[in-house]
């Protein structure tokens, strides 16, 4: 793969432009602006554009399914192969490492503990730097470069670092993050370490290193890769694309998402609208997004919504509360106030989802059912199979109904509360330390033992477990 820097921006695609989402407002920028939220009002923006090529959804169909057995590194990634849906010249320098493309798995263990009679994982965790960002980065990355941008920064729980870190290397530029100290797991990290970034640890949480990422933003040289910038998003819905085609163009019933600064979400949300608005399909599957428990305020705002929370015609409200002091194991979504909380919210409304929360407990417990399907993850990820179990509990998802679970990271991002959960240490501080720490219990535990080094001492304890 050739990797071209553009020294002048490119002239982006005539039929694309950056648009304010907010009703009130719906101002459009043009592609090549270097902005992240509206510079009329300060909304969120969101990219609208034409499709380039066939718009006849079986051409569409047929010219995807063909580049997936194409080894020309544009169609071998997961996002690139959609490149008719993304706002980008046929020419432009694009950025890949071969992300998508990730399995779709069923999952017995986990649909029986959820009372289901099927469910299936999508693991975005099988990505290139074992997240889901992956998706996002590529293309973010890509218009970096055709920007011409020196730096590009975010604010992040870890995954966002460890594949911005990836994503610039493989471009030439200069990856810098903001990370909260002491609050990152080793592993990843290790991973932004490796990739060679510049790794400013912060005295305080995700939230305020959002926060400095909104100042550093106006400098000309710096470009923001957190997924409030709206090509973060672009790459991200490719995965609605991806799992459409795994399911056959067959529409499930529920799509399940875990929820931090809701980009995921919103990405979902807009690439399911776009496939709908082209005919590729039918209906839009229900959107449910579930967060922890101590870092829940959408969920809080949803169930304070009460009736109006799932109505698509009533007002957004104007502002969402934030956690002060977020608290959750699964540090991936520890955020207290998540930038893309409006998006988000339209777009679980628009399909008639909902958004929840999970406890410590619930998500341990999940994870380790998914690992017992052979599967894994991190524990972020595990929420969503959590959410599922209350959602059939609470009757909004039926036990005959398809449902599709989004594992956002891979196992080995966490290791440390994996070996914790299943030796029956796991446990979560109060940030306040006035509350003695919440005890996790091992439920589905799996502990290592210490065998004699005699083969009768094996199968005995093989003879144990059976
Ligand atoms: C593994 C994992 N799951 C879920 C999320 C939440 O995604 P979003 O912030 O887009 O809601 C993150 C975000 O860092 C993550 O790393
Ligand atoms: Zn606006």
């Amino acid at each position: 793969m050739t990797l071209r820097a553009v020294k002048s921006a490119e002239p982006a695609a005539a039929n694309a432009s950056q648009c304010c989402i907010l009703p009130s407002c719906g101002a459009a920028f043009g592609l090549n602006d270097r902005i992240y939220t509206c510079p009329r009002c300060g909304g969120p923006l969101e990219i609208v554009c034409q499709p380039a090529g066939p718009s006849d959804p079986e051409a569409l169909r047929k010219l995807w399914a063909a580049r997936g057995a194409s080894h020309e590194p544009r169609d071998a990634s997961g996002v690139w192969r959609y490149r008719e849906l993304l706002p980008f010249e046929e020419s432009a320098p694009f950025v890949t490492l071969r992300e998508g493309n990730t399995p779709l798995y069923s999952a017995p263990r986990s649909a029986r503990y959820c009372g289901l009679e099927e469910m299936r994982l999508k693991h975005q965790g099988c990505n290139p730097t074992g997240s889901f960002k992956d998706t996002g980065m590529s293309v973010a990355v890509t218009q970096a470069m055709v920007l011409g941008a020196r730096t590009v920064v975010c604010a992040s729980t870890g995954n966002t670092a460890a594949s911005l870190a990836a994503y610039a290397a493989r471009a030439g530029l200069q990856p810098a993050i903001l990370l909260p100290r002491g609050q990152i797991t080793a592993a990843k990290l290790a991973q932004s370490m490796d990739y060679g970034a510049l790794i400013c640890e912060i005295d305080g949480n995700f939230d305020e290193c959002m926060r400095l990422i909104q100042e550093l933003g106006v400098d000309p040289s710096i470009y923001v890769a957190n997924s409030v910038n709206p090509f973060r998003i672009e790459g991200q819905k490719t995965v609605a694309f991806e799992l459409m085609e795994q399911c056959g163009w067959r529409v499930p019933d529920h799509v399940v998402v875990p929820g931090g600064n809701m980009g995921n979400s919103s990405a979902m949300g807009k690439g399911f609208g776009e496939l709908l608005a082209l005919g590729l399909i039918g209906r839009l599957p229900k959107l449910s997004v579930v967060q922890a428990e101590g870092s829940a305020p959408l969920a809080r705002l949803f169930a304070a919504l009460g009736a109006a929370a799932g109505a698509v015609e009533s007002p957004i409200p104007d502002t969402l509360a934030p956690v002060e002091h977020p608290r959750t194991l699964a540090t991936a979504i520890k955020i207290g106030a998540p930038v893309s909380w409006i998006k988000a919210l339209r777009a679980v409304r628009r399909s008639g989802g909902s958004i929840l929360s999970v406890s410590e407990q619930e998500i341990a417990d999940a994870k380790a059912m998914i690992g017992r399907d052979g599967i894994g993850c991190e524990p972020a990820s595990a929420t969503t199979v959590a959410g599922i179990k209350k959602l059939v509990a609470a009757g909004r998802i039926r036990p005959g109904e398809t449902v599709v679970a989004v594992l956002t990271g891979h196992v080995l991002k966490d290791p440390d509360y994996v070996s914790q959960y299943h030796r029956g240490v796991l446990s979560l501080d109060d940030p306040e330390g006035a509350a003695p720490p919440e005890r996790i219990h091992g439920t589905f535990r799996n502990v290592p033992e210490h065998v004699a080094a005699t083969k009768a001492a094996i199968l005995e304890s093989l003879e144990r477990r059976r």
